[in-house]
């Protein structure tokens, strides 16, 4: 009686444990799935932005709105850094993060459609 009631519970355990195992394998692909959309849809935004020919005059105007006050009027730095010769050492794929990432606070991300965000790199790259 005893080791037929054990296994019942041996049993129960058993199915809770899989019961467990298989929320924490949904939860896992929709974590998975969700990463790889963002993935895309960065690369899409990536690949939209170095598509297009952006103007440096566009890029100066934007760059007077947003990032004067960290860097600069003339972009020679104040609360961030110089960008004269940043796309020497970052490609156009790195200051696009830069820009978009909010990844180096206090610095935001900011949300810059491909036309705006290739007028500003035409505008860093001006800048040499
Ligand atoms: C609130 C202040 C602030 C604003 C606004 C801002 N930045 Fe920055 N930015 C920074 C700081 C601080 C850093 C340095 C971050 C670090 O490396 O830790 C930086 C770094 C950068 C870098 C990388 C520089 C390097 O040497 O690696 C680029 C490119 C850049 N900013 C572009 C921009 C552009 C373009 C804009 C406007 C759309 C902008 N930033 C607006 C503060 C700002």
């Amino acid at each position: 009686m005893s080791t037929s009631s054990s296994s019942a519970a041996e049993r129960d355990f058993k199915k809770e444990l899989l019961k467990i195992f298989f929320i924490v394998l949904v939860v896992f692909l929709i974590c998975l799935s969700i990463f790889f959309e963002n993935h895309h849809e960065n690369n899409t935004y990536v690949t939209k932005t170095l598509e297009l020919n952006g103007s440096a005059e566009e890029g100066d105007a934007l760059f007077k709105m947003n990032c004067v006050g960290c860097h600069g009027i003339k972009a020679r730095g104040l609360v961030g850094p110089d960008l004269h010769s940043i796309t020497q050492r970052l490609n156009d794929k790195e200051i696009i993060k830069q820009v978009t990432g909010g990844l180096t606070p206090p610095m935001p991300s900011f949300e810059i459609d491909p036309d705006n965000m290739s007028n500003l790199l035409k505008y860093l790259h001006s800048l040499e």
